[in-house]
């Protein structure tokens, strides 16, 4: 399986898919009142939040029962406005995701350093969207040396100082100054200090957004997803997108060498994917 792309609504293209036969899930639905992408059944229109949450939850739903026993989902997603209020659409989601059985693992900050102007006059602008990641099982297949990170310049340092200090905090007491002790304990200073060279990746993901020079208005960036396909997906797996606008998941799974399949309800989004990622295959 892999490497294909099935035009059709999301809940009912998926119950065409066998059980467990995708290794991880990395997607953004579109967002609540935001767009009209044009075409029957397109989820992001409901007439309340609620609807929109309980469609987002039954598309996701049929995701766990496609996905392997130890796969990853990864949702992109934005928060909306309705009459001043923000929704806390995201939040919303994540927890009706959690209550319909998935594990809430991490709630990631895409921060976009070129965020668009708002003309709002009394808020901040936007300039963050959330990405969850949740996992169908307790203990599920996470690849933390593909996407760890090396430890800044100072780190090492201040670790060793932090080491090599630590007696003379042993006596301090909260609200008092910390004072040597006249003996000191035996600290670690004197011992092999095995300090690591790469970090866990942080959950503060800064990220420009791009727009595809296609015509999808919503595509985020390569760059953004590679991380979750690296640590999601083993090498030669298959990511799946149940909301596959222009294709940037699947461009991202063929050029870390994984496989994708791809659904979205709207035929011109699915040409537009197809000549995409015949121009990856043949780049790569
Ligand atoms: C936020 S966009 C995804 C963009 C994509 N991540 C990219 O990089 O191009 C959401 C997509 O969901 C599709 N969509 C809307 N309702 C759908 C449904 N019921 N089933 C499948 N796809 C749907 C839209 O056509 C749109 O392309």
């Amino acid at each position: 399986m892999g490497n294909q792309i099935i035009c059709g609504g999301a809940t009912q293209t998926l119950r065409t898919l066998p059980d467990e036969s995708v290794s991880c899930c990395v997607t953004s639905p579109p967002y609540y009142g935001l767009r009209d992408y044009g075409v029957k059944g397109q989820i992001g229109l409901e007439q309340t939040l609620d609807r929109y949450i309980t469609r987002l939850t039954e598309v996701f739903r049929e995701v766990g029962r496609v996905l392997a026993r130890d796969g990853t989902l990864w949702i992109v997603i934005a928060d909306s406005y309705a009459e001043k209020q923000l929704l806390g659409v995201p939040w919303r989601l994540a927890f009706a995701l959690r209550d319909d059985g998935w594990y809430l693992r991490s709630a990631i900050i895409w921060h976009k350093p070129n965020a668009l102007p708002e003309s709002c006059r009394d808020r901040p602008t936007r300039s963050y969207e959330h990405i969850f990641l949740l996992s169908k099982s307790p203990q599920y297949y996470y690849d933390r040396q593909a996407v760890a990170k090396p430890v800044a310049a100072g780190t090492h340092a201040r670790m060793k100082r932090a080491v090599s200090n630590d007696h003379k905090y042993a006596a301090a007491v909260p609200g008092q100054r910390a004072q040597t002790l006249s003996k000191p304990r035996p600290s670690r200073a004197g011992r092999e200090v095995k300090l690591a060279d790469t970090r866990n990746l942080r959950d503060l993901w800064t990220c420009s957004a791009k727009s595809y020079r296609g015509a999808h208005f919503a595509a985020y960036p390569v760059e953004l997803i590679t991380p979750c396909v690296l640590a999601g997906c083993p090498p030669g797996g298959v990511v799946l997108d149940p909301f596959f606008g222009s294709g940037t998941t699947g461009e991202a799974a063929l050029k870390l060498g994984r496989r994708y399949i791809g659904i979205d309800l709207n035929p011109g989004y699915c040409r537009l994917a197809e000549e995409r990622l015949k121009g990856v295959i043949s780049g790569i």
